[in-house]
């Protein structure tokens, strides 16, 4: 690899949910010293970073997503030293370390939120988004929660709303004050001169509201069970004009040090998300691309996002790849059983950066619980909940599946006797073994890595592309279907890897694939 590439641009994330990856100190919690003993896992798994969910002083009312001090770490998780002492241990594997940053909102418990609203005339008060109610005392206009009723809530003390687009106890900070933007700034420097490498950016598309607060339309195709958010058009709560401006400053502070990285959560048309590599200044180095992991398993939808994305990047940027992560149902609850395994493989093998959910390497499906025992806010308020997507990682199939010595905070997924570490470790056709494979591949193979990608335009079941660089040519095939399907393609000679771990034969010019099975063959 030549070093002028960034180093995220061959990198595999992982993305490691720290509550419920190992437990150390047996309060039933993950912590940061368990991610710091496992890393020999995650080094011998093959991914090249890990991103942490926030680990910063907490109520931990949305999973850390709930910050009352940029500049710490919350005691349940570890401390400053321990954080020190994973990034160093990190980095002497080779693996860089990614934390989440959430400059939306923070806790109603941070200092800077004390002290705004404990007085109109606070220096503070503009950090945060304070207004009157309309003539009737009621909200200052129509915009709903991500979690349900109104954003505004009623402050006593002041006489006036703040806004939350998430919890209540999650006031949204106030990206038009510069004080505030400083301070956040600062944050991004302390923990990049620490050592980190990088953030990946919570909610980035809601950081700038309409200055006019106008109400948002409604949403013809609202339909019953999506978020309540989206009953309206978020025209003026999302991606509001000053926002890249706001990023680009972003950016810019992240490059007074070399070589980190900034990924966003975007939640915006393609087209949009693509904008974020920067127009006229550089802003992310990866726009997270979280659409696959909200369609249905269906061939011709993947097919369809994957083609609108790579034409909507185009040679703007590099591209990102997610299936999965903590807010989306898990894959294996997503798609029928051996599915899983095409996942993998696209995953692993489609032109861009992947994140890579902690625990779909062994096919953790998570347990249904119901809205009323939740431990997610989303969950408790709007019955779709998140908890199922978060339990604790799999060891072995010893007590709590070894992911800690006490009742862990989230109940085991029942599927821990099969679904573990341990077992899938040892077995040479495990789900773990083929993650294992295809990232050993894609490490090996230049037209895996930073290959050029050609969509194949193949019938219903298949969906492939094709991937080279310099003479290196492999084509990906997966059969989202039941039955055997021949792909023909002149020149293919060898499989390199089936999903199902059983053959890499020659072949001459065509290939039977066998119902839910994936092959990358070579030519
Ligand atoms: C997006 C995060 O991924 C989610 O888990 C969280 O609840 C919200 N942002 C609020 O921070």
């Amino acid at each position: 690899m030549s070093n002028t590439v960034p180093w995220w641009r061959t990198a595999v994330i992982y993305h490691i949910l720290v509550p419920s990856f190992y437990d150390t100190d047996a309060d039933g919690w993950g912590d940061i010293n368990g991610i710091t003993e496992k890393l020999d896992y995650i080094r011998w798994f093959g991914v090249d970073a890990i991103w942490l969910s926030p680990v910063y002083p907490s109520p931990l009312l949305d999973l850390g997503y709930d910050i009352s001090d940029y500049l710490g770490v919350e005691p349940k998780f570890g401390t400053l030293d321990g954080l020190d002492r994973l990034v160093s241990e990190a980095h002497s594997r080779d693996l860089k370390v990614i934390l989440d940053w959430v400059p939306n909102h923070s806790s109603d418990r941070h200092s800077w939120f004390c002290e705004s609203r404990s007085s109109r005339n606070n220096p503070k008060r503009d950090w945060y988004i304070w207004r009157d109610g309309k003539p009737d005392g009621s909200p200052p206009n129509n915009w709903i929660s991500v979690f349900g009723g109104s954003v505004w809530q009623w402050d006593d003390h002041t006489g006036q709303y703040y806004m939350h687009h998430f919890l209540d106890s999650q006031p949204d900070l106030n990206w038009r004050n510069p004080d505030m933007q400083a301070a956040m700034y600062d944050s991004i420097r302390f923990w990049l001169a620490r050592g980190v490498d990088g953030f990946r950016i919570d909610a980035l598309d809601m950081l700038i509201k309409d200055e006019l607060f106008r109400d948002n339309p409604p949403n013809p195709d609202y339909e019953d069970g999506n978020g309540p958010d989206s009953k309206h058009l978020p025209v003026y709560t999302r991606a509001q004009k000053g926002i890249h401006d706001i990023v680009a400053q972003m950016r810019k502070v992240a490059d007074e040090y070399p070589d980190r990285l900034l990924a966003g959560e975007l939640y915006l048309p393609l087209e949009e998300v693509a904008s974020f590599y920067g127009r006229e200044k550089p802003e992310l180095h990866l726009p997270l691309n979280l659409r696959l992991c909200w369609t249905s398993w269906d061939r011709d939808e993947w097919k369809s996002v994957v083609d609108e994305y790579n034409q909507k990047v185009g040679s703007k940027g590099w591209p990102t790849w997610s299936l999965s992560m903590h807010d989306c149902p898990r894959l294996a609850a997503r798609c029928p059983g051996e599915h899983t395994r095409l996942a993998a493989m696209l995953l692993l093998t489609l032109r861009g950066t992947p994140t890579h959910y902690y625990g779909e390497e062994i096919g953790m499906r998570g347990t249904p619980i119901p809205a009323n025992e939740a431990h997610d806010p989303q969950g408790r308020r709007t019955g779709r909940n998140r908890d199922p997507q978060r339990t604790p990682m799999q060891w072995n199939s010893k007590l709590h599946a070894d992911f800690s010595r006490v009742e862990p905070w989230l109940p085991i997924s029942d599927d821990f006797q099969t679904a573990n570490v341990s077992d899938q470790s040892d077995d040479p056709h495990s789900l773990l073994t083929l993650y294992r494979r295809l990232l050993q591949l894609r490490r090996d193979m230049p037209a895996l890595n930073l290959g050029e990608y050609q969509s194949l335009e193949l019938e219903n079941p298949l969906l492939g592309y094709q991937r080279s660089s310099n003479g290196q040519r492999v084509d990906v095939v997966l059969n989202f279907g039941d039955d055997p399907v021949f792909y023909r393609n002149d020149g293919i000679k060898r499989i390199l890897i089936s999903t199902n771990l059983d053959r890499d034969h020659e072949v001459f010019n065509e290939v039977e694939i066998r119902g839910g099975e994936g092959l990358v063959v070579s030519h």
